[in-house]
């Protein structure tokens, strides 16, 4: 055997050794450690609960906690009439975004009830752009969403509170969008559509 092959195969040796060493770092035990579930007996803590109890005065940090009209779009039983969140741009383009993802299949991407899902056979829910619906408050919108609506299965464990208020406010948008005249629309925004600049045009 050639002092070259010997040297070879001690090289492979070497890298098999460490390979080997490499590997029997890899147990398990991180992942398997002693730990309790949520409120589960321990014999650590004198009560013997695994959960200690929260700190006096602790506050929830869950919007919905302090604010019922965040989580129920009611005020005293009576649906409200204004956002509980702040009016902006982005609340309405995360609106648009989350409607036509959750909500245009089935009321169409303006609203109209004609989604892909009712072309199909579903049954049609009424036009966005009906008189009752237009006179609706923005907490009816969510209301709808959180609690469901006839034969509308309720969103309120599949969208979270907040982008349910931006939903519901861009469908407030979309039913203004329908039925705006060019009166409507700010001066100078008018003024960039005139000149055909993209300025004016509605981002998407
Ligand atoms: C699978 C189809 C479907 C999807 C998806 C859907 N809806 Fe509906 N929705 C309906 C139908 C059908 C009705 C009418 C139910 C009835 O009258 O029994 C309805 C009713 C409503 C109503 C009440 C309308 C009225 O007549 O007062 C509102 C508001 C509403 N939906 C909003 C939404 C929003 C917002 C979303 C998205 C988060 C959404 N829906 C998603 C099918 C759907």
């Amino acid at each position: 055997m050639s002092a070259q092959r010997s040297e070879q195969r001690l090289r492979l040796a070497l890298l098999a050794l460490l390979a080997l060493a490499l590997l029997a770092g890899c147990g398990r035990n991180m992942a398997e450690q002693p730990r309790l579930g949520p409120l589960q007996e321990s014999p650590f803590f004198p009560d013997r609960s695994g959960s200690l109890p929260l700190v006096e005065g602790t506050v929830s940090r869950e919007r919905g906690a302090i604010d019922p009209v965040f989580f129920t779009g009611t005020r005293a039983g009576a649906l409200v009439t204004e956002l509980p969140v702040e009016l902006t741009l982005a609340l309405v383009q995360r609106g648009q975004e989350r409607y036509d993802i959750f909500c245009a299949m089935c009321h169409g991407y303006t609203g109209d009830g004609d989604g892909m899902i009712v072309r199909r056979g579903f049954p049609r829910p009424v036009s966005f752009h009906e008189q009752r619906l237009l006179d609706a408050s923005v907490g009816y919108y969510f209301s709808a969403m959180t609690n469901g609506f006839g034969r509308m299965y309720p969103y309120a464990s599949r969208i979270p509170a907040e982008d349910r208020w931006a939903i519901a406010a861009y469908v407030k948008a979309l039913q203004l969008s329908q039925n705006a005249t060019v009166d409507d629309v700010p001066a100078d925004v008018r003024r960039a559509l005139e000149l055909g600049t993209s300025e004016g045009r509605a981002p998407r």
